[in-house]
């Protein structure tokens, strides 16, 4: 199959790890005897040294044309941020990504490999084993696309964000992750905070709606703080949970404890157009940047994402998760999960073992 991949990787670690993804998808291509095109585009705050704008039209283009969008990671230093080229770096790169694609259905895998085990800090809790849960998260509305204000009134500084939801953003969301649900467990939370703001009352009232076109998934509801404590306290519980934009922004940080690092967590957003961009869920990370410590499984696993999502290659997809677990299970662990610092790998050994056991996959299609 011929697949044109539009690749943004931005900042930070993004250009690293981004390196290394486009060598294990060269080598899943030659195993399966797929070709894949790789187009760069500039985003971010090296876009913006280059172009003076943090998403270029080219860029717009280049993921237009595309058949999927593989994305690193934008954003700079905290020390850095009152510079030109940081400046409202994130709003004007990747959100506007997911605006101009309305990208609003943000899917996010959190589950503990048995492989990993011994990385969960939940090490008392029982059933680590039973941690699997899907978090969507609606990414095109919501605080995040609202209004944002500063103003002065009779000299004193103020601020505010407005939030809305309109019921077809919400319906759209609840649909995708009632869809996932029946294929899963058939549990849905869905998590707000109904008991303060309108916007979550709307959302409640739109779930239950669309809950009863799914009788045979069991729905609940769960406000966001309670939610937050439950996912340490029990994370068993959960299946499918679907939640607003900033609402799922911190609990899948959250979430991403469990499994032992951010860099562990991919993401995929999707629009109804088909179109599909999939990132790792944390950020630049520019502390660890140029170092060859970034753990590059969260943008391994985002890269399998879209071949399982937008290429329909689950078995693809499966070879780059089976070789993560693998070189995992090997004892090879970048310094963020490494339990002893002194034995951890560099991301260059991570990446060489893996290929090496890709390499020998044979491929019986
Ligand atoms: C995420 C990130 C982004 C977000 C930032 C980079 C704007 O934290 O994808 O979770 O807040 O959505
Ligand atoms: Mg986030």
């Amino acid at each position: 199959m011929k697949k044109k991949i539009a690749v943004l990787a931005g900042d930070g670690i993004g250009p690293e790890v981004m390196a290394h993804t486009l060598r294990v998808l060269a080598c899943v291509a030659t195993q399966f005897k797929h070709q894949f095109e790789f187009i760069e585009a500039k985003i971010g705050g090296q876009a913006y040294e280059s172009c003076q704008s943090h998403c270029p039209d080219e860029t717009l283009q280049i993921c237009q044309s595309a058949d999927a969008i593989l994305f690193g990671s934008v954003g700079g230093p905290v020390a850095e941020q009152h510079l030109e080229k940081w400046i409202n770096c994130e709003t004007n790169s990747i959100l506007k990504l997911r605006q101009h694609f309305d990208l609003s259905i943000n899917i996010r895998p959190i589950c503990v490999y048995p492989e990993l085990e011994c990385y969960c800090p939940l090490q008392n809790n029982g059933a680590i084993d039973h941690i699997n849960f899907i978090i969507f998260r609606e990414l095109t509305g919501g605080i995040y696309f609202g209004e944002h204000k500063q103003f002065l009134i009779n000299g004193q500084r103020f601020a505010s964000d407005e939030s809305v939801y309109d019921e077809a953003k919400i319906k759209q969301i609840a649909h995708a992750a009632f869809k996932t649900a029946v294929t899963r467990r058939r549990k849905i939370c869905s998590v707000d905070k109904a008991n303060v703001l309108a916007t979550s009352k709307l959302w409640r009232a739109i779930m239950n709606e669309v809950s009863l076109d799914y009788p045979e998934v069991e729905l609940t509801h769960m406000l966001v703080d309670n939610c937050a404590m439950q996912i340490i306290v029990n994370p068993q519980q959960f299946d499918v949970l679907v939640t607003e934009n900033m609402f799922g922004d911190i609990i899948s940080d959250l979430a991403a404890v469990l499994p032992g690092s951010l860099g562990l967590i991919p993401s995929a957003s999707t629009s109804l157009s088909g179109l599909g961009l999939y990132e790792p869920s944390g950020g630049s990370a520019p502390d660890i940047a140029g170092k060859d410590i970034a753990n590059p499984c969260a943008q391994l696993l985002s890269a399998a994402m879209m071949l399982r999502h937008s290429f329909k290659m689950p078995t693809e997809a499966k070879v780059i998760e089976d070789a993560i677990k693998f070189t995992i299970a090997k004892g090879m662990v970048t310094p963020d999960i490494a339990i002893d610092k002194v034995t951890s790998c560099s991301t260059t050994e991570f990446i060489d073992c893996l290929i090496d056991h890709i390499g020998n996959v044979v491929v019986s299609t």
